[in-house]
């Protein structure tokens, strides 16, 4: 299999064509897309895979053990994972006899997913099996040039620092904690505390790894501190020179690299159509 990638962004991104993963993959092949995924920033649009559930759980489980849903009492997330298939989580706002087809307006925010868990998912792979005719994209931001626009005097500062990452700021400022939790509003003690520099275990290169949705706090201080030096990183990683705007094709698979991206949904096109897709998640590894 000839397979070919291009940048389509200064930032994280490439895409990959002449590739079809209903096919098997040998280890060589796989090694190549995962080069291509690394030298991408930690991006990878796929295009052109209208592959099966199992296909999709196959070529994951590639890049490492998959996350399973648990259906949890009183969770109202267990009703998105697909039937059958807990590898597979359904981001959508379509209904069926009333029947929610997927999690509706899932990781409107900045986000690097489940980065409030000690060991937060390396990758997620999303799937786009229905799209609306515009509308829904989703944005990315590269973390690694977050970090490197840095000044080194700002690096130097944040080197020793750690922040709190919570499931309750989330909860706070979306409707995703209050789903995780079930009906409850009630704050629920999920968190966990990172390096604010993260180091990536592959490339070797650092990045910035705090994000609006869920990074609640930098450890030792005050306040007020805290907030100003946070709102100041989370402004300087979003910032529109590091971000690439992925516009979704039918049968898109993109392969996100938790550790140094992070991502937005656009959550703007309801009135234009429907939207329907499945991802599977890489966990990761703890402490790092
Ligand atoms: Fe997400």
């Amino acid at each position: 299999m000839g397979f070919q990638s291009r940048r389509i962004s200064p930032s994280s991104g490439a895409e990959m064509t002449g590739i079809d993963l209903r096919e098997p993959l040998d280890n060589n092949q796989f090694a190549a897309i995962r080069q291509a995924w690394n030298d991408a920033d930690g991006l990878l649009v796929i295009r052109d895979q209208n592959i099966s559930p199992e296909q999709h759980i196959a070529f994951s489980r590639r890049f490492g053990v998959l996350q399973r849903g648990e259906v949890s009492q009183g969770s109202l997330l267990s009703q998105y994972y697909l039937p059958r298939h807990p590898e597979i989580y359904r981001v959508s706002n379509k209904k069926k006899d009333g029947v929610p087809q997927g999690r509706e307006d899932a990781g409107t925010y900045w986000h690097s997913d489940g980065s409030w868990k000690p060991a937060p998912p390396m990758a997620s792979l999303l799937l786009a099996r229905e799209i609306p005719p515009y509308g829904g994209d989703t944005m990315f931001a590269d973390l690694y040039r977050a970090y490197e626009t840095l000044s080194d005097r700002m690096k130097d500062i944040l080197t020793p620092m750690r922040a709190v990452h919570s499931l309750a700021k989330a909860q706070e400022t979306t409707s995703y904690g209050k789903d995780l939790v079930g009906q409850s509003n009630a704050v629920v003690d999920r968190y966990a505390s990172h390096p604010i520099i993260r180091t990536h275990p592959e490339t070797g290169r650092k990045s910035l790894f705090v994000n609006r949705g869920f990074t609640d706090n930098i450890e030792g201080l005050a306040p007020a501190e805290s907030d100003a030096f946070l709102e100041f990183l989370f402004t300087h990683s979003s910032r529109p020179e590091i971000l690439y705007r992925h516009q979704w094709r039918l049968h898109d698979l993109v392969i996100w690299d938790n550790r140094c991206t992070m991502h937005y949904a656009v959550a703007d096109y309801k009135q234009a159509g429907d939207r329907y897709m499945h991802r599977t998640t890489v966990r990761g590894d703890a402490p790092f």
